[in-house]
């Protein structure tokens, strides 16, 4: 049995949990910055690297008794330590370090994308690669082959704006504030998802975001010039479903372009309830298997974390004390 201590600190959540074979939840603390970051419209990166410094050793201590593991009892100490923002992320790395330092414990460097992935494994506890899954987050949008624990291929990308943060602008144009994405999520249930006909850019697998939030700002623009009253939930559903419409019909062509029958979704779009239901029937409709982690483990948190940290750890993947944040996205297996 092993226990890993999984320390998460990227972008806006100071988050920390305890695992046990990577595949059961002991403990799962989260410390979530939004109300900080609401005032400004979006994340601002040295507030969030004052406030994870703040609140990190409270998660840590509170992720422990939560599982009721002495830190004496792990088995190693798993840490994002890319992609992110740089400041945010030395926060984890650094508390990570000093932890497997003192404790005589393996240092594990995970990558956030990894963990978005990991969180299926939780979720689906006898889910195994291979599958195919959509990653997409506030920073990435990923279609990735996931032949093996360690061994992905990117399927599709895409070649501009995340879909996260795609959400987060067309959001922010509608005057819903930050973080956009659950808001518009949440608006775009009243409205008519056919109202507007948005572009769909895609070449291939690859998305294109940027054409889309684009073509929403223009929108708004136009009317608010114009004086025109603007149905914001129409631009909301509209805006939503055109998203929506171009992850799922590349997500599941990319599948069977490599012969996978298995798709599951990851990052923090996933917990866009559209997403989810229509990626459910157009599987169904191809006879694909479909995974879908609950919502919590969609966005940032420490059990995704502990978990890919766990799958390395069984790997021999470990750090040193030259560890070091990394905001690029880099090795998407580690
Ligand atoms: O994975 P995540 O928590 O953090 C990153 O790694 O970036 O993803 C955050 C992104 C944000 O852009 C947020 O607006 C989006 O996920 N998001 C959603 C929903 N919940 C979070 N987008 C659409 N619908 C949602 N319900
Ligand atoms: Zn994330």
């Amino acid at each position: 049995m092993a226990l890993i201590l999984g320390i998460e600190s990227s972008c806006d959540e100071t988050a920390a949990s305890v695992t046990k074979d990577g595949r059961t939840v002991l403990s799962n603390v989260i410390y979530s910055q939004i109300k900080l970051h609401e005032v400004y419209g979006g994340v601002v990166p040295e507030i969030a690297s004052r406030k994870h410094l703040d609140k990190i050793i409270y998660v840590i201590e509170e992720a422990l008794k939560e599982a009721d593991v002495k830190k004496e009892e792990l088995d190693g100490i798993a840490v994002t330590y890319n992609p992110g923002l740089v400041g945010a992320l030395l926060v984890g790395v650094s508390a990570a370090k000093a932890l497997a330092y003192s404790l005589n414990k393996p240092l594990i460097p995970v990558n956030h994308i990894g963990g978005h992935i990991a969180a299926n494994y939780i979720a689906y506890p006898n889910l195994e690669p291979p599958f195919v899954c959509l990653v997409a987050s506030g920073g990435h949008s990923h279609i990735l082959h996931i032949k093996d624990y360690h061994d992905f291929t990117v399927l599709g990308a895409t070649t501009d704006d995340a879909a996260g943060e795609a959400f987060d602008k067309a959001a922010r144009v509608l005057g819903l504030g930050y973080p956009g994405g659950p808001k518009l999520n949440a608006l775009a249930k009243e409205g008519n998802p056919e109202a507007i006909k948005f572009p769909r850019p895609h070449n291939g697998f690859d998305f294109s975001f940027s054409g889309l939030k684009t073509a929403v700002i223009n929108y708004v623009h136009t009317l608010e010039q114009k004086g025109e009253e603007i149905n914001k939930a129409d631009v909301a559903a509209s805006f939503q479903q055109a998203a929506v419409d171009v992850l799922v019909k590349n997500t599941v062509e990319a599948a069977k372009s490599v012969g996978i029958d298995k798709i599951a979704i990851a990052g923090g779009v996933a917990a866009n309830s559209c997403l989810r239901e229509n990626m459910e029937k157009e599987a169904k409709k191809n006879s694909m298997e479909f995974f879908c982690p609950p919502m919590d483990l969609c966005t940032d948190n420490g059990a995704m974390i502990s978990c890919a940290g766990y799958l390395n750890y069984i790997k021999g993947i470990e750090g040193d004390l030259t560890l070091n944040a990394i905001p690029q996205l880099g090795d998407l297996h580690v």
